[in-house]
């Protein structure tokens, strides 16, 4: 019968037992968590390139297509980002979900007659905001890449798609909605993500939080900008 590798049998039980631990979960959500910010960072820079004129945020976007060239074919880049985005969001939300499942089930119910403990303000910020973000990342694709929500899409011309979506007052409403959860969720989840990784101290630990806080304020103040600025007429 033939034996099965021993690099299989000895790297397989370990990633196993890290993701099925608490603290592998955590560290998974952290650490993909660390990286959803480093996108937003970079795509809410190239948001602000809007400022600059249809020409320069058109350009902008085609350049983001030519990434990699010539080692890479046209686009590849993107479609490499997509899918690590894809697998890196479906690892945060299972282990978000996995975790908040075994909190549930490890509260202690002392009275039958009593209702449960109930989980902190910032427990069920991040849970519903967390879904809420979830379901405007789907929308906000279906809008603005893939044109199927848009007002009035038209390929290639980002420009033009952005500063006809922001004149549909509701449109800013969800947009503005969804920045502030997305606000929130930075702020704590920096502090969460921080707090696993060990990185957490007595004497780091306000520098943490106010770092949190700042790159919460800087990336949803960044975002928040474009609609604002297309509202009052000084883009568009
Ligand atoms: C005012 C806020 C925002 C504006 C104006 C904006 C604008 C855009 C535009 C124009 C695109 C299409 C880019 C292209 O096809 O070249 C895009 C794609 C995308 N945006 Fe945003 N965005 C905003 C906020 C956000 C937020 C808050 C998130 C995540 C939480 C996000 C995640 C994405 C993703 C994942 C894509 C798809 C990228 C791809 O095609 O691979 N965006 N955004």
């Amino acid at each position: 019968m033939a034996r099965e590798p021993a690099t299989t049998r000895s790297t397989r039980p370990a990633l196993r037992l890290f993701w099925d631990s608490t603290i592998g979960k955590k560290a998974v959500m952290a650490v993909t968590g660390l990286l959803f910010v480093v996108f937003l960072l970079a795509h809410m820079a190239g948001n602000l390139k809007i400022f600059f004129g249809a020409g320069t945020f058109d350009h902008y976007a085609g350049w983001l297509r030519t990434i990699g060239e010539p080692v890479l074919p046209h686009a590849w880049f993107l479609w490499i980002q997509r899918a690590v985005l894809i697998l890196a969001l479906g690892l945060h939300v299972v282990a978000a979900v996995q975790l908040s499942a075994r909190d549930r089930k490890a509260r202690p119910v002392r009275y039958a007659h009593r209702p449960r403990p109930r989980a902190s303000f910032a427990t069920h910020t991040m849970r519903w905001g967390g879904a809420t973000l979830a379901v405007f990342i789907v929308w906000h694709i279906l809008d603005l890449t893939a044109g199927v929500v848009s007002q009035d899409f038209v390929a290639d011309r980002p420009f033009h798609t952005v500063v006809a979506d922001f004149q549909v007052w509701w449109v800013n409403l969800v947009y503005l909605v969804a920045l502030l959860m997305l606000g929130l969720h930075i702020n704590h989840g920096f502090w969460s993500a921080a707090q696993t990784l060990g990185l957490e101290s007595a004497s780091r630990g306000r520098a943490i939080k106010v770092a949190g806080t700042v790159l919460a304020v800087v990336i949803t103040g960044g975002f928040m900008i474009v609609p604002i600025a297309v509202m009052t007429g000084w883009v568009g």
